[in-house]
């Protein structure tokens, strides 16, 4: 089997290593291509040596532009290269401009897509991700989602529940992968200033091309008593810069500014840390998986797992609201750990080799393909039903051929719909084709 993964920012370069390095152990073949949307050392390069990634066979070099020349440029240059390839599957990870034009390419080559973190959405359409990630769902063909909340909204969205699974996220898997290599060899903590700090991030667009909320999160950086280290991000630096307010946090002696940080780096630094304050979505995970409290410089996430859990606030970006929801964790110490105990939502590390071992499973049912036409005929409607027997899902659907069921209620609350979930006493809505062969 060839399998292509197309990647082009740090995040996606972090949580693709698991999943390379499964393939790289495996009998199956790899092509990598990077957009090279992020090209920077510090954002590219020094991954792929920290995590001893293979050098990508093909890289785009689409450096920084508009969204729209990015993701057009990249589409075309991706038809060449995956027409020449031949690959059985492609696997983008996430929601960035890289996911939206790979999972279109594919699809448009009528090439398998594989979503690893699939389904996630925070609702708000503002968002250049949250779009992104919806187009890349609408073209995939299997779904590795995160969570079974996760799960929920692909089913939401009528996707069938045969093509998504419920991995965790590969994000654990290099937390736990790196570690150990990461307090052994980082040598970050001979330049950390404080021993105790708050580890931020900063990069979403809306919060640093917005400049009023950029305004006031500096406002609250520059005012709390508490130590900061700061690994700027290169779309950060600029806007601060443009803004005047880069100089500003320079000089306040609390607040350490770095370099964006290589991956064993960072996690030493926010492994060591007090509590983190982010706008990123892996920093957001990697809390939680480390034991640390987050605070997140946003009004919704689509991470609503690390809520529930305890382990996140979402602080939105006005100063107060920052400094009262820090102050509230770092001066009370019951607060502080029940945050640090909240228990990960993301899977116990092995999300890699869970996907790879369904692609592989998949692939030699001969079960990876987009679907012909005739194998999908006359679809009826939706119908809801409730069934009044212990009978599951698989068992509902082997029954009552062309029967999808789409979503599932228990006592007005949705459920994730696994193969053996008892569907006794539960309200199903189900869509009716008049013959069809998942
Ligand atoms: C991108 C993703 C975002 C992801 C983030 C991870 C999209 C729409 N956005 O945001 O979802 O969370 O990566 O970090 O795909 N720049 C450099 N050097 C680089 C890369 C960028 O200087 O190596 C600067 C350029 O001025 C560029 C700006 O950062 O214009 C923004 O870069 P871009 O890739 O468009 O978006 P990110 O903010 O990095
Ligand atoms: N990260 C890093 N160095 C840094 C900041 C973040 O290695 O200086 C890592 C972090 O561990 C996480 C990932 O980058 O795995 C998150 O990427 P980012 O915040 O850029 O994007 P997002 O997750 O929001 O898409």
């Amino acid at each position: 089997m060839k399998i292509g993964i197309v990647l082009g920012t740090r995040p996606e370069i972090i949580k693709m290593s698991p999943i390379i390095e499964e393939i790289e152990n495996s009998d199956s073949e790899l092509v990598l291509i990077h957009t090279g949307q992020h090209y920077d050392i510090e954002m590219s390069k020094q991954f792929f040596i920290d995590l001893k990634l293979p050098v990508p066979d093909y890289n785009i070099g689409i450096g920084s532009n508009t969204a729209i020349n990015q993701i057009s440029i990249i589409i075309s240059e991706l038809e060449k290269i995956l027409t020449k390839e031949q690959v059985d599957i492609v696997l983008v990870q996430g929601d960035t401009n890289a996911v939206l034009a790979g999972a279109l390419a594919a699809n448009k080559l009528k090439i398998p897509v594989g979503h690893v973190e699939a389904g996630l959405r925070s609702f708000d359409k503002n968002m250049p991700e949250e779009i992104n990630r919806i187009v890349a769902d609408g073209c995939s063909t299997l779904y590795f989602v995160p969570t079974e909340e996760t799960a929920i909204n692909l089913q939401n969205e009528g996707i069938n529940h045969n093509s998504i699974y419920v991995t965790g996220n590969s994000v654990v898997d290099a937390c736990k992968r790196n570690l150990k290599i990461a307090l052994e060899t980082s040598k970050i903590k001979e330049e950390i200033n404080s021993d105790e700090y708050i580890a931020l991030t900063l990069h979403r667009a809306e919060n640093v091309d917005d400049e009023e909320r950029l305004r006031h999160i500096v406002h609250s950086l520059i005012n709390l008593p508490y130590n900061f280290v700061f690994p700027v991000h290169p779309h950060t630096r600029k806007s601060l810069e443009n803004l005047g307010l880069y100089d500003e946090i320079d000089n306040c002696d609390h607040i350490q500014i770095t370099k964006p940080l290589g991956y064993l780096d960072f996690l030493y630094l926010l492994s060591q840390s007090q509590l983190t304050l982010t706008d990123s979505g892996g920093v957001q995970e990697e809390a939680i998986t480390l034991d640390i409290p987050c605070v997140t410089l946003r009004y919704n996430t689509e991470r609503p797992e690390t809520i529930t859990a305890g382990g996140n606030i979402l602080a939105g970006t006005e100063s107060e609201e920052i400094m009262k929801n820090i102050s509230d964790i770092l001066d009370n110490k019951d607060v502080y750990d029940k945050m640090s105990r909240a228990k990960n939502p993301y899977g116990d590390g092995t999300t890699a080799k869970q996907i790879c071992s369904i692609i592989k499973e998949r692939y030699d049912e001969d079960n990876l393909k987009i679907r012909r036409a005739d194998e999908i005929e006359d679809f009826e409607g939706y119908f809801m039903d409730t069934v009044s027997e212990g009978i599951t899902v698989k068992e509902y659907e082997a029954r009552n051929s062309g029967n999808i069921i789409e979503q599932v209620y228990s006592e007005g609350i949705p459920q994730y719909i696994s193969e053996e979930l008892n569907l006794n006493n539960k309200t199903i809505i189900y869509k009716r084709f008049k013959k069809i062969n998942w």
